[in-house]
């Protein structure tokens, strides 16, 4: 069968038939691009699927060892409590957010019974052991191989049969059967079709690292998200040396957990305990912060919101949310000005969540609207107050999930009052020291913070 050209989108990563300068998917302008499917690629893909006969769930053997950890336990957490043999995983974040050092650093603990192939396409040989004496990683059966083409690499992994092999970047590679440039979608699909194709008959982890770049000229990781078993997202803001990890994708874990390390002098570090560092530089007594409990995964942390209320003469007052949904932050200030006779009208506001942290749980509804009220009354909120709930458009506070949790966290970290809904809250059990302020309408919510 001859194959036949498709178009790709950069962005998006959906295929079409025809080209268009408009991504009739994803509407992103001149992101489309020709490609087409190699045989060989195709044929051995086809051929490793049907040589599977059908196996009965009895008859199929279950290897407990498929999992191994790390050594770095947020990173197991958020694959899904640890790594999973024959896996093809990609690290994707922005150039110098610490993915190769991330990578880089697991072989330490990797390396005790295992080996590793390390190849890079950005950096040389000097460059790698300069990284790796500053990261203290010293082992024997760390292997590392400068090389960008892929039939290389492939030959260096089969002769030298590693347990985990470490590919950064994607975006470096090329195979000879294309003539397209390194980078373009074409040599990024089929690498990574390849390297998927090698750690599923071969077993081996592969680790992938893949950079986005936010003009959509170089293929994007979005075009492999498709084809990868894990899609794990590398995120901070730039100017903190926070680095949070989450999952996008997860074929064998929960989508919902992140990582959250530090850079320092001599590479990540992790830090078991977010909340503590969220809320570390805390101003006190100051109006317009409080403090919010969201799950993340199995996790509750602790997070500042903050918000800033400033007069203005604009007939369109400014309104800006970071770290928070806006829309739903535009709402929350519709309700105060509704139900709670707060006047913002006249009034910019800015909310802001520390630490590049994004609230999307409803039950950090309650913390936006008490800190949006404080700055409004300009009236702190008590130092030892957190809140949690959901708020509706009649004002009404409501029920959230998993409080016992959360109120768990909430006292762990000295705070000693909580406000939460009235409903869903009266069969839960109470921590020592954590006086609860039930509310049933964001008057109520009103009339106890303030
Ligand atoms: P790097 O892992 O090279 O980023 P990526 O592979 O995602 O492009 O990380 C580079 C940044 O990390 C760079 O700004 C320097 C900083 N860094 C440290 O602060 N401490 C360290 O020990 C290392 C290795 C890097
Ligand atoms: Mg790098």
């Amino acid at each position: 069968m001859k194959s036949k050209t498709v178009f790709l989108c950069t962005n998006c990563g959906n295929e079409f038939a025809k080209w268009s300068g408009r991504c009739p998917s994803c509407g992103q302008w001149n992101t489309l691009e020709e490609y087409t499917p190699s045989q060989t690629v195709n044929k051995s893909a086809s051929r490793s699927i049907l040589s599977a006969k059908p196996k009965r769930l009895s008859e199929i053997e279950s290897d407990e060892a498929v999992r191994y950890t790390t050594g770095l336990s947020e990173l197991d957490r958020v694959l899904g409590g640890g790594a999973v043999r024959g896996s093809l995983v990609l690290v994707a974040g922005a150039p110098g957010i610490g993915k190769s050092t991330l990578l880089l650093q697991i072989c330490q603990c990797i390396c005790g019974e295992q080996s590793v192939l390390y190849v890079s396409g950005e950096e040389s040989a000097s460059q790698l052991k300069l990284r790796a004496q500053r990261l203290n990683v010293d082992r024997e059966e760390l292997y590392f191989l400068c090389e960008t083409s892929l039939d290389e690499i492939l030959a260096s992994a089969e002769r030298l049969k590693p347990d985990l092999l470490i590919v950064d970047s994607i975006q470096t590679l090329y195979t000879e059967d294309k003539p397209s440039s390194p980078g373009s979608v074409t040599q990024v699909k089929d690498c990574t079709l390849r390297l998927m194709q090698y750690c599923k008959t071969s077993g081996v982890s592969v680790f992938v690292v893949g950079h986005i770049n936010k003009e959509g000229a170089i293929a994007g990781p979005k075009v492999l998200e498709h084809m990868v078993d894990c899609v794990l997202y590398f995120e901070g803001e730039e100017h903190t040396t926070y680095r949070l990890l989450r999952a996008a994708k997860n074929r064998f874990g929960s989508t919902n957990e992140i990582g959250v390390f530090e850079m320092k002098d001599h590479g990540l570090t992790e830090v078991p305990n977010p909340s503590e560092m969220l809320l570390s530089g805390r101003p006190e007594q100051t109006p317009g912060n409080c403090v919010a409990c969201v799950m993340e995964g199995s996790r509750p942390i602790l997070a500042e919101v903050q918000a800033l209320v400033s007069p203005t003469t604009l007939t369109n007052p400014r309104r800006s949310s970071n770290g928070f949904d806006y829309n739903r932050a535009a709402m929350l200030l519709a309700v105060l000005e509704k139900r709670g006779g707060l006047k913002f009208f006249n009034s910019d506001v800015y909310i802001n969540v520390i630490g590049g942290l994004r609230l999307d749980e409803p039950a950090a509804d309650l913390s936006v609207v008490l800190a949006a009220a404080s700055a409004l009354l300009d009236k702190p909120i008590s130092d030892s107050l957190a809140a949690v709930g959901e708020v509706g458009l009649t004002g009404e506070i409501r029920a959230i999930g998993q409080l016992s949790q959360r109120l768990t966290e909430i006292r762990r970290l000295g705070f000693t009052q909580c406000i939460l809904p009235r409903s869903g809250s009266t069969e839960i059990t109470v921590p020592e020291g954590l006086e609860l302020l039930r509310v049933r309408n964001i008057r109520e919510v009103l009339a106890v913070a303030f």
